[in-house]
């Protein structure tokens, strides 16, 4: 990290200044580190991954080597449950970095993302030093020690290898994005009365978007875009066998089919891959040995979150198929 202090800022600059004097750092004088690639080729990414129980499709493998790369934001859209916040997670475990984390929701905004002041702080700290002038105390109270960062700036700031993850981007507001396509541009935020802060290092950043809303042009042209959707049967197998090891091979694959089946109807809620877990470890739990019509009926409750999918289900399961 590196501040720059604000020209014509409140006076502060030597907090400023020995923050950067602590770090030794001085932006001329700072090569950028000779940072080892996170990943050596598209393989190297599928097999690190699968070693943290993360199973990537082709295509995440390939796009997550190239926001590696590239050094771009990596923006993952798709349904809820197929693994999009598994992946920030999983990049940061194979990574060794540390995952810092937003989570979006509606209403969240800079003081939530960015930082905020603590002001119970400053006030304790403004009635303790009542013999002070005021340009000592107001020197003082806007410092590193009374700025309380939030996920961006924590993100910005550290020296150390990072992984942001900026979940359910879809539930922020438009303003939000605003925010956010500065700090991905530049990777810096400006504190007015501290200074702006770069980042020497730059998060590997993930942005996660259920789509349900638009994000906006100008955010997805900032990043490389990545649709994960429900895995192909093999796929989707595969990470069964990975999660419920004690799942019969027969009954893993009739797991995967009917869920499958189930995707293709016009449900209110497909169930996701999460669900395809959640269904083997509950087939496990009951030491089911096949999928039987009765097995089925009395565990839809597990893959479908709605009572007029379960009956729509119920009723249209082909479960001679099963
Ligand atoms: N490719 C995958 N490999 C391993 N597990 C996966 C994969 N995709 C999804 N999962 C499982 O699905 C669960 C839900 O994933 P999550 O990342 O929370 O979904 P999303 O963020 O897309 O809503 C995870 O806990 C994980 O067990
Ligand atoms: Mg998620």
């Amino acid at each position: 990290m590196y501040i720059t202090p604000r020209p014509g800022g409140l006076g502060r600059n030597h907090v400023t200044e020995s923050v950067n004097k602590r770090l030794d750092r001085r932006p001329d004088t700072v090569p950028d580190p000779p940072e080892a690639p996170l990943f050596t080729s598209v393989d190297d990414v599928s097999a690190r991954l699968a070693e943290t129980g993360y199973l990537a499709s082709p295509a995440v493998a390939t796009t997550v080597f190239l926001a590696g790369r590239l050094g771009k934001p990596l923006l993952v859209e798709g349904p809820a449950g197929v693994g999009k916040t598994e992946l920030a997670k999983a990049v940061a475990q194979v990574a060794g970095a540390r995952l810092v984390r937003l989570q979006c929701y509606e209403g969240v905004d800079e003081s939530r993302a960015l930082y905020e002041w603590n002001h119970a702080k400053q006030l304790l700290r403004i009635s303790a030093g009542r013999d002070e002038s005021w340009d000592e105390t107001r020197t003082d109270i806007f410092s590193e020690e009374f700025l309380l960062p939030r996920p961006l700036l924590t993100a910005i700031r550290g020296d150390e290898p990072t992984v942001l993850l900026i979940d359910e981007t879809d539930k922020a507001d438009v303003e939000m994005e605003g925010l956010l396509l500065e700090v991905l541009s530049d990777f810096q935020i400006t504190v007015p009365e501290l200074g702006t802060v770069t980042a020497t290092r730059r998060p590997f950043v993930v942005l996660t978007s259920n789509a349900g809303r638009e994000l906006s042009e100008a955010l997805r042209r900032r990043c490389l875009f990545l649709h994960i959707g429900f895995p192909e049967e093999e796929l989707e197998r595969r990470i069964v066998r990975l999660k419920v090891p004690g799942l019969g091979a027969a009954l893993t694959e009739s797991v995967v089919r009917v869920v499958g089946a189930l995707r293709a109807m016009d449900l209110r809620k497909a169930p996701s891959v999460a669900e395809t877990v959640d269904w083997a470890h509950t087939l496990l739990a009951l030491g089911a040995d096949t999928l039987d019509e009765t097995v089925v009926r009395d565990s839809l409750g597990v893959i479908l979150k709605h009572q007029d999918d379960i009956q729509k289900a119920a009723a249209k399961l082909d479960l001679d198929a099963l």
